[in-house]
């Protein structure tokens, strides 16, 4: 559909839901998303990713009789084919699980520091961060040691069904790469706009920008090299990545280029099984993920600062509401520059910062009637007896078994790098740690001691991979986005619409953002996302709202409705689609 008769569309569904929603709300004007899915529901069971080959052959797996974990893998393959903006086999990512026994899980299959790497490997002898080549956001020095197919593998060998082969799981998306996949215009687009990142490296310029004749909406884009890799680890598993061809392949690579990570890093490269963390917001459990992710206790933080007062009874596009919203965001994530990191190599007190007393305190610093500068905010003192990038998508089998994954190469394909000779586009995610400490990141994040760079560590991250069960205990809904710090806060703005405003998930997802994240201290919103009263009053309130709105992350989720049915959805910010049996 074209962006206006999509305008004209919305327009339409806006008309009429004012004509059939009986409470008086300021109606936010929906986003101009340039997207409109559908939200398609299915007795057995959905998989909503943001690509469609790849969510048809997570529901060929489910079909075959395999369970969300055997498809959740055979997904993730396949967007490293279909979604190389994201979607890969040289990042990797979280995943979390919950059983239809009430047991939950979550695979940290987070990438690595490489061992050679130092704590100033990005500053020059000004201290200044070094840029281009050889920074933490580009080339061959910008990656962790992938993580993806050893967490794939620790899945599938714990919790696959069984009933489906390693090889099954891989061979659709190794064909897809041979044959090649019809390009959407986003795509053909973004390679276009991403080609500052990609030219310099010979096989990123081959194969995702044609040399330079850029692949047009509706032409195939053929990976042979990815599908040549993808068929060693078909027939040899995924240790062939780490142990194998491949391993040599990358570590020879990045020896010609300057780049640090070698055979003994990707031999050494483990996934780690942590226990997810349980949070509860007005009876509901929240089950999401612990760190080295930010998201699950900024996500927590947040929804307890807010329990405190009646979201439910202000209007969810009213400035009293989201000036609480954006003021509970941003202690959190003053905290999240002070605390966060991997709690491996570093000392992180999570269930201080997720408790309850802690969000009570930090509350009582919230002014009702006024912004609080984020100057004047600083992280909170455990006292001594005080207790855009990325891709998320999301399956439910037939049996119950919800997965929640989300993984990443950080940037838009990564750092623009793709391994000679293999297809594999590698991550940036070296940016992740604190590579300058006082200054911000890629995403304007400024981080903290604890995460600084060590050999075998690994960054702090933002994905939020979440799971919110009914008030009796069951799965609800399973959400997750992109969008680096802004996946935290719009995950967190999907639970309180679903629990304080009642929104079903597809509103809950469709409906406007904003974004606050201590520093910069300036609230993102969205392309029509806040009405004129809203930002007028949010301005005089003393919040700084940017001068040029901008969506905040993309969200991709699955809802079961009271009678069991699994309803997918993909945000309208953002491509994807949701099938289901
Ligand atoms: N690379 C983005 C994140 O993990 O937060």
């Amino acid at each position: 559909m074209r962006i206006t008769s999509i305008r004209a569309f919305c327009a339409g569904l806006l008309v009429i839901a004012t004509l059939v929603v009986p409470h008086s709300f300021i109606r936010a004007q929906l986003p101009a998303g340039p997207y409109i899915h559908e939200a398609p529901s299915a007795k057995n069971a959905m998989v909503a990713s943001q690509h469609e080959i790849a969510s048809q052959i997570g529901v060929d797996v489910l079909r075959r009789g395999g369970n969300a974990i055997d498809a959740a893998i055979a997904v993730g393959i396949a967007l490293a084919v279909v979604y190389p903006e994201a979607g890969n086999i040289g990042g990797g990512g979280f995943m979390l699980i919950r059983f239809p026994d009430g047991r939950s899980t979550a695979i940290d299959y987070r990438e690595r520091a490489p061992k050679a790497a130092t704590e100033r490997m990005f500053l020059n002898d000004n201290g200044d961060p070094i840029r281009g080549e050889g920074s933490s956001t580009v080339g061959y020095r910008a990656s962790g040691v992938p993580g993806t197919l050893a967490g794939f593998d620790m899945a599938f060998r714990k919790y696959g069904s069984g009933k489906i082969k390693w090889r099954d799981l891989i061979r659709p998306s190794r064909e897809v790469a041979q044959r090649g996949f019809k390009l959407s215009k986003r795509f053909a687009d973004l390679f276009v706009e991403y080609k500052g990142r990609m030219e310099p490296y010979a096989d990123s310029d081959r194969i995702f920008l044609n040399r330079g004749r850029y692949l047009k909406e509706g032409e195939l884009l053929r990976q042979p090299e990815l599908a040549a890799t993808l068929s060693r680890i078909e027939r040899a598993g995924a240790s062939e990545f780490y142990k194998g061809r491949t391993a040599k392949l990358i570590a020879a690579d990045m020896k010609a280029n300057n780049g640090l990570i070698t055979e003994a890093d990707l031999r050494d490269y483990l996934p780690v099984e942590r226990t997810p963390l349980v949070g509860d917001y007005r009876g509901h459990k929240i089950i999401t993920m612990p760190p080295p992710s930010s998201g699950g206790v900024v996500m927590l933080q947040t929804l307890n600062m807010l329990e405190a007062f009646d979201l439910a009874s202000m209007d969810p596009a009213s400035p009293e509401r989201w000036h609480l919203v954006i003021e509970s965001m941003k202690r959190a994530f003053a905290d999240r520059a002070e605390y966060a990191g991997d709690p491996d190599h570093a000392d992180i007190p999570t269930s201080w910062l997720i408790s309850k007393d802690y969000a009570a305190t930090r509350r009582a610093s919230i002014d009702t009637a006024k912004a609080t500068p984020s100057s004047a905010i600083k992280f909170g003192r455990q006292t001594p007896d005080g207790s855009m990038d990325t891709t998320h998508y999301t399956v439910v089998d037939k049996d119950g078994i919800v997965v929640s994954n989300t993984y990443t190469i950080n940037d838009l394909f990564g750092s623009g790098v793709t391994i000679k000779g293999t297809g594999i586009l590698m991550n940036d995610e070296m940016d992740d740690f604190t590579t300058a400490p006082g200054r911000p990141n890629l995403f304007e994040l400024i981080q903290g001691e604890r995460n600084i760079i060590k050999p075998g560590k690994r960054p702090l991250s933002s994905m939020t991979p979440t799971i919110v069960l009914t008030k009796d205990g069951k799965p609800w809904f399973a959400v997750g986005a992109r969008g680096g710090p802004r996946i935290i806060t719009a995950v967190t703005q999907t639970v309180i619409n679903m629990i304080d405003h009642k929104m079903d998930l597809r509103e809950a997802i469709d409906f406007p953002r904003a974004h606050h994240q201590w520093l910069p201290d300036s609230v993102r919103w969205e392309p029509v996302g806040l009405p004129d009263r809203t930002r007028r009053e949010l301005t005089a309130k003393g919040h700084n709202l940017i001068a040029n709105p901008g969506y905040v992350a993309s969200a991709t989720g699955i809802m079961i409705s009271k009678d069991g049915r699994r309803v997918g959805v993909i945000d309208r910010r953002s491509d994807g689609k949701a099938i289901g049996y």
